[in-house]
C-alpha cells in the first residue's frame, strides 16, 4: 500500500492540503502521514485552519518557526530529513511555493523518494520573488507535476519537463472554497464588523516587495487612507506587515482603514465573498476572487496566475499611491465583464490527484526501477 507523506508549512498551504488529505484518507489503497513544518505557528496563522477545515492533527510538527530564507529552509531540511529517513514514504507531496515546499522537495529527491508538486508550473518570471525560485526548483525536483491552469502546462513544456510527468488536474484551493462557501457566508462576519455587503473593500498586503521597505509601503498606506475616506476598508493584517508598519512609524497614517487581526479561513472567505472589491498582493486570493466574481486589484507588476486575468476578475495594478487610487476610482466605470470559471476549477481537483497517483504507482509496479 503506497505511503504518501504530505507537507504543510505556511498559511496558504493549509487550504490546499485539506481536500488532498481528505481524498487520500477516503481511499483504502493509500496510507498517509501529515507533516507540519511549523513555518507558520501562530494560532491565527495555522491552528485555526486545521480546525475549520477539518484537517487531521499533523503526525509530526517540525517546529521550525521564522528566520531568514536560508535559516528557515535549512531548518526544515534538517528536521524533515530525519522524518523521511525514519518513515520511508513512497511519495512526498508538497503544495504551493513557500520555503517549506522547496525544502521538503529537495530532501525527498536526494533520498531517492518520488516527489509530487501540487500547483506546479506557475511562473511570474520575476526572479526577485522568493516564491518564483521555490516554484522553479520544486518543479525541477518533481516526478509528478499537478497543474492548475494551462499556463502551467505551457511553462513546464518550455522548460523541457517531459509531458508524461505533467497532469492538469485543476485547483485544490477551489475544491476547498466550494466545499466551505456556504459555511463562510453563514459566519455573520459582515454583521460583526458592521459593514454592508457590496460596499466595502478588503485589503491584504504582505509581499516583501511591497511591505519590507518604507519607500514602497508608505505610498500604499497613503492610498489606503485616501480610499477609506469614501468607503469602509478592512485590512486583516499579516504579522510581517504589522511589524513593518510599526518599524516605519506608519500605523497612524492609515487613518480610517480598519486594521483587523489575521482572520480564519471561513471569516475571511465570507468577508471576501461579499466585498465590493479586494486589493491584494497574494497569489491565492487572485484565484478565490475569480471564482467568487469579486473584482480583484492585484498590486504587483506580474502574476503567476494569468488565467485570473484572462478569465476572472483580476487586474494587475501598480503598487503606488496613484496606481491604487486610479484603479479604485475606475472600479465603478468598468463594466464587469462576464467571468468564466477556469477549466477544471470545479471542486474535484483532489480526486484527480489521487487517481493520477494511483496510476503512477501502478505504472511503477510494472516497470523496471528508475525514472
Ligand atoms: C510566507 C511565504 C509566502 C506566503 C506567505 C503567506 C515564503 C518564502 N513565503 O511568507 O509565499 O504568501 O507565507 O502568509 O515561504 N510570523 C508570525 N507568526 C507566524 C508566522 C510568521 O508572527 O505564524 C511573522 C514572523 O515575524 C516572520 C514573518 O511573519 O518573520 C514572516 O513569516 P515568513 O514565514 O518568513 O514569511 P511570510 O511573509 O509569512
Amino acid at each position: 500500500m503506497p505511503h504518501i507523506l504530505h507537507v504543510a508549512g505556511a498559511r496558504p498551504n493549509f487550504m490546499k492540503i485539506a481536500p488532498i488529505v481528505d481524498a487520500f484518507g477516503r481511499d483504502p489503497d493509500f496510507r498517509q502521514t501529515l507533516v507540519h513544518t511549523g513555518q507558520h505557528y501562530d494560532e491565527a496563522m495555522s491552528k485555526v485552519f486545521f480546525e475549520e477545515l477539518g484537517i487531521p492533527r499533523p503526525d509530526v510538527d517540525l517546529g521550525v518557526g521564522s528566520g531568514s530564507h536560508a535559516v528557515q529552509t535549512a531548518r526544515v531540511m534538517i528536521e524533515f530529513e530525519k522524518v523521511v529517513s525514519e518513515t520511508r514514504p513512497d511519495l512526498v507531496l508538497v503544495v504551493g511555493d513557500v520555503n517549506s515546499t522547496v525544502a521538503c522537495a529537495l530532501v525527498a529527491a536526494k533520498l531517492g523518494i518520488a516527489v509530487a508538486h501540487v500547483e506546479a508550473g506557475l511562473r511570474s518570471f520575476d526572479w526577485g520573488m522568493p516564491e518564483e525560485i521555490n516554484r522553479v526548483v520544486t518543479d525541477r525536483l518533481s516526478d509528478l507535476l499537478f497543474t492548475t491552469e494551462e499556463s502551467g502546462n505551457r511553462n513546464l513544456a518550455a522548460e523541457g519537463v517531459p509531458a508524461d510527468r505533467v497532469h492538469f488536474v485543476g485547483n485544490v484551493m477551489i475544491d476547498t472554497l466550494l466545499t466551505h462557501r456556504d459555511r463562510a457566508l453563514a459566519t455573520g462576519i459582515t454583521q460583526q464588523l458592521d459593514v454592508a455587503p457590496g460596499t466595502y473593500g478588503v485589503v491584504t498586503m504582505h509581499r516583501p516587495s511591497n511591505v519590507d521597505r518604507e519607500e514602497t509601503l508608505a505610498p500604499i498606506v497613503e492610498a489606503l487612507a485616501e480610499v477609506a475616506r469614501t468607503r469602509p476598508v478592512l485590512f486583516p493584517i499579516h504579522p510581517r506587515t504589522r511589524s513593518n508598519l510599526e518599524r516605519f512609524g506608519l500605523a497612524d497614517a492609515l487613518g480610517g482603514v480598519r486594521l483587523l487581526s489575521p482572520l480564519g479561513y471561513l471569516e475571511f472567505l465570507g468577508l471576501v465573498a461579499q466585498a465590493g472589491f479586494v486589493l491584494t498582493d497574494s497569489g491565492g486570493i487572485q484565484e478565490e476572487t475569480t471564482v467568487l466574481g469579486v473584482p480583484c486589484l492585484t498590486a504587483r507588476p506580474n502574476t503567476e496566475r494569468p488565467v485570473t486575468v484572462t478569465h476572472g476578475t483580476n487586474r494587475l495594478i501598480e503598487p503606488t499611491r496613484d496606481g491604487i487610487l486610479e484603479a479604485v476610482a475606475d472600479l465603478g466605470q468598468r463594466a464587469k465583464g462576464a467571468t468564466r470559471a477556469p477549466e477544471l476549477w470545479d471542486g474535484h481537483a483532489a480526486e484527480r490527484i489521487v487517481a493520477r497517483v494511483r496510476t503512477f504507482f501502478e505504472a511503477r509496479a510494472g516497470a523496471p526501477a528508475g525514472r
